[in-house]
């Protein structure tokens, strides 16, 4: 049996060093026993003839996913990344195949640590501690996998001018306004008790509450009870939800104005899935807050995310002529995508577009309901599959149900139709000219729909 020995729990560093070598010596997943030591004080990979290994030859995939698994709590998850490494020497293609049981459960645990560390960013509170040295804000926070140090990068950027510590049970991080330091453990005794910050704090979650966008199932989805108990403002939110509808009717009399504004500069900051980091910016929606008709398209591409603008690249340009055809004036209706970023693969100079999988549309998916609760378009138009897959909230095929007036969950009311790059893929013009002409009736008869529907 080898005993390898990680720094901590999420040591990825540890781990990739080890998995480099196990690999290199053929030693099996079965024959290996992994510990995570006191996170400060353990040698990477104690093991001896674990060292000088050559990296693996893995897809970039695997990086990805072993950097977010690697801090599940899951005590198997070092030795199941093991096991999916050695396997996609064979199968480079592996970690696409949802039906195998490895790559299912590896890209579970993966979705699970997401979750994690997103709740964690939104449910930290800061408490000030008097220090003669200068405000110190300390928070208690329990996460559910290690996602501690995963997520020190957010909290430095967002908060890098105080001096912050995180408490956690496994370890704790501390930002002294310079240099981050990763601590033991701690507990909830440890943390400050209530203070004046947070009657201001709760005082500002009343005022910023807004009912006419309360969902109590997605609430209860995106905050959890369990994390309640660390809020300050949680003990406002039961007689929030209850007076809701009044205050929706009171906000509508009230001529509030919609912000889609707001929205668009909350989703500038969006992290709630990997692709926020090689993309430039996030490419919001945009269009009137009234329009009756919503197109919603895939993901912005490669010029959309140098401008910043959805569909300005050539499917925009396409889709604006098949737009004036149809008779549809591009400026009346909401025009955004599934997902918010371009994702790619980039290739010397150039950046190929990838199509997002279930987790980014997923994700992405808070933002649309947003859109879609302060525009309440009368229909919805999606471009293609991933937006069938978002608005519908399960796998599409578009020939299949194009070209007819569809229920949306959430009681909206939507029409599927192809992505105008399919359009451009199309090699034969007779075959494209038909293809182009079948697109625009679509859109003529969501139009119809639309008016339809407003009337
Ligand atoms: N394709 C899309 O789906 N959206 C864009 O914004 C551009 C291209």
């Amino acid at each position: 049996m080898r005993r390898v020995r990680l720094a901590h729990p999420a040591d990825l560093e540890g781990f990739r060093h080890a998995l480099r070598a196990l690999v290199a010596e053929g030693t099996p997943p079965a024959e290996v026993l992994w510990e995570t030591g006191p996170q400060e004080a353990l040698p990477l990979a104690e093991a001896p003839g674990l060292a000088d290994a050559p990296p693996l030859a893995v897809p970039r995939r695997f990086a990805e996913l072993a950097e977010a698994v690697v801090c599940h709590s899951d005590p198997a998850r070092f030795a199941l990344l093991h096991e999916a490494a050695l396997r996609l020497r064979a199968d480079r293609r592996l970690l696409e195949d949802r039906a195998d049981p490895l790559a299912d459960r590896l890209l579970a645990l993966e979705k699970a640590v997401g979750r994690d560390i997103h709740k964690m960013r939104a449910f930290v509170r800061f408490r000030e501690l008097a220090d003669p040295e200068g405000p110190h804000f300390v928070a208690w926070f329990e996460p559910e996998h290690h996602i501690l140090r995963a997520n020190c990068g957010f909290f430095i950027r967002r908060f890098a001018n105080h001096r912050w510590t995180i408490l956690t049970p496994e370890a704790s991080a501390h930002w002294d306004g310079a240099r981050l330091h990763i601590l033991p453990g701690a507990t909830k005794a440890d943390a400050p008790g209530e203070d004046p910050l947070e009657a201001l704090w709760t005082g500002y979650y009343r005022s910023i509450f807004n009912p006419a966008r309360l969902k109590v199932a997605a609430m209860a989805g995106e905050m959890p009870k369990k994390y309640w108990k660390n809020l300050p403002e949680a003990a406002a939110i039961p007689g929030l939800v209850a007076a809701a509808s009044a205050r929706t009717a009171e906000m509508l009399e009230a001529g509030q104005p919609a912000d889609l504004a707001g929205l668009a500069a909350a989703a500038a900051r969006c992290t709630r899935c990997p692709l926020h980091g090689p993309a430039s910016r996030t490419v919001f929606g945009e269009g009137p807050a009234d329009a009756r008709l919503m197109l919603v398209g895939e993901q912005p591409g490669d010029q959309e995310d140098l401008e910043g603008r959805p569909f300005v690249g050539p499917a925009g340009q396409l889709l604006d002529l098949c737009l004036a055809e149809a008779g549809i004036d591009r400026a009346r209706a909401y025009v955004t995508n599934a997902v918010k970023h371009f994702r790619f693969v980039a290739t010397g100079r150039r950046r190929l577009h990838q199509s997002p999988d279930a987790s980014h549309i997923e994700a992405c998916r808070w933002w649309l309901d947003q859109e879609l609760a302060l525009v309440r378009p009368a229909l919805v138009v999606m471009l293609g599959a991933s937006a069938g897959r978002a608005l519908l909230g399960r796998p599409v095929t578009v020939g299949r149900e194009r070209g007819r007036e569809l229920g949306l969950p959430g009681g909206w009311r939507g029409f599927l139709t192809v992505h105008p790059s399919f359009l451009l893929r199309i090699e034969n013009p007779e075959a494209a000219a038909a293809e182009r002409a079948r697109f625009v009736a679509d859109l003529r008869a969501a139009q119809a729909l639309a008016q339809a529907r407003a009337a």
